[in-house]
């Protein structure tokens, strides 16, 4: 345990550190890329290339710093991050480099009030903080691997099915290339895809939520197709799944991992809110509590721009049909002419408070929502002024963590 001496000189250095954040974590990357090439092959270059997983490694190291003493306490945020780690195939060898980056930048960047109490504090608290994740995340990969169909790292499977779902989502059904059975999984996790593209010096690993619900020979996950925009360049991963990968190409996934899941257990009314892709894993949860929970009440809310671009409408229509106590209701934000025409949605324009009142059964359901930062921002926004409890809303994020809560 760190001594008392430690933790102060960690606690009263925490703010000076977040302060010179983006520089710290900025400096940590350059130094530790260019020492260990080989881990740009485990890293997102788009979050990297647009600064949007700048900070958050050295933020988490810096909040658990803060929680040294009582690390249970973050345990919840801790397991999040290694279900990541795991998904991707971070190991217990690379965190001494990592730290030794960390600190490296940290020494750089505050020269000379970087004193040695200050970085032997540091090396002390990152090490309790590593061995914390190490631990947690071996019991993953345990469990990863001893799951019946189940794998640790990355297995090949091959596309039995490529099917387009709206004019910027396709879908790949995946199924085991060495026959074997595939892993089950609770509703909401999501895999690791892991692409060698020709032409790119380092492999991708990117996160895609399982669409369908468990139970299934196959996985399938549901990709948009993420078109340049300006300031922002068409997404590697996803143009090159969409364009060059078909039917009997093998991809390799990591087994189905992450925390935003399906709580079983509970019989409240369920609402489930999706802003364009996010719907993936929402669909999943819709297919699995209507199966498994015929009773419950369930409401399907999705925003999308458009008829063309709402994926998978038709299953989550599909379970309404087949179900009374199931509503699916649309919101589109730019309706075609023949979405008018057909009256193929329920509100024009954006989810707001005021019409999750009108389709939303009850206050006292559960609520569960993924899309877009600011579109879960306002949906987060909107319950919360409802007076929904913090524990009876799950959300999240595709890509990189944030919070609700800013700006
Ligand atoms: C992602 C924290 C060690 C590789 C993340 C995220 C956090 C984090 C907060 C973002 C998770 C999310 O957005 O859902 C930490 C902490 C570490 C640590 C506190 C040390 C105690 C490592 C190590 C590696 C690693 C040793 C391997 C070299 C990654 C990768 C990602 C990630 C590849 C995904 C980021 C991306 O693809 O852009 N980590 N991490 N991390 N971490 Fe770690």
């Amino acid at each position: 345990m760190l001594s008392s001496r430690t933790i102060e000189i960690i606690k009263s250095t925490v703010p000076v550190l977040e302060q010179h954040g983006t520089a710290i974590t900025k400096r940590f990357y350059q130094t530790m890329f260019a020492a260990h090439p080989e881990l740009l092959n485990l890293f997102n270059h788009a979050n990297q290339s647009q600064g949007r997983q700048q900070t958050a490694l050295a933020n988490v190291v810096y909040a658990a710093a803060l929680h040294i003493d009582k690390l249970e306490s973050i345990l919840p945020v801790v397991k999040q991050i290694a279900h990541k780690h795991r998904s991707l195939g971070v190991t217990a060898d690379q965190y001494p480099i990592v730290g030794k980056y960390l600190l490296g930048a940290i020494k750089d960047v505050l020269g000379d009030a970087a004193t040695d109490d200050i970085l032997q504090a540091w090396a002390e608290a990152y090490g309790i903080i590593a061995k914390v994740f190490i631990g947690v995340e071996e019991g993953m990969y345990e469990e990863a691997e001893k799951q019946d169909g189940g794998w640790a790292g990355f297995r090949a499977f091959r596309v039995a099915r490529k099917a387009a779902e709206s004019d910027v989502v396709t879908s790949f059904y995946l199924v085991p290339a060495d026959g074997g059975a595939v892993a089950s999984f609770e509703p909401g996790q999501y895999i690791s895809v892991r692409l060698d593209i020709p032409g790119e010096t380092n492999t991708h690993i990117r996160q895609y939520s399982l669409s369908d619900a468990p139970g299934k020979p196959y996985y399938r996950i549901s990709v948009k197709r993420e078109d340049a925009l300006p300031g922002k360049p068409a997404g590697k991963v996803s143009s090159y799944l969409h364009a060059q990968v078909g039917e009997g190409d093998v991809l390799h996934l990591s087994a189905p991992a992450g925390e935003f899941v399906l709580d079983r257990a509970d019989t409240r009314p369920l609402v489930l809110i999706s802003g364009g892709v996010g719907l993936t894993p929402m669909v999943s949860m819709l297919k699995a509590a209507a199966a498994a929970q015929p009773d419950r009440e369930i409401a399907f809310i999705h925003a999308a721009r458009s008829g063309d671009a709402h994926a998978l409408r038709q299953e989550a229509e599909e379970v309404a049909a087949s179900n009374a106590r199931v509503s699916a209701h649309w919101c589109y934000s730019r309706p075609s002419a023949s979405d008018r025409e057909t009256g193929a949605f329920h509100k024009e324009g954006y989810v707001d408070l005021s019409w999750l009142q009108q389709v939303v059964p009850t206050t006292e359901a559960s609520f569960y929502f993924c899309g877009p930062t600011p579109f879960m921002k306002t949906v987060y926004a909107a319950l919360r002024a409802w007076g929904i409890e913090e524990e009876r809303i799950r959300f999240e994020f595709f890509g990189p963590s944030g919070s609700l809560q800013e700006g």
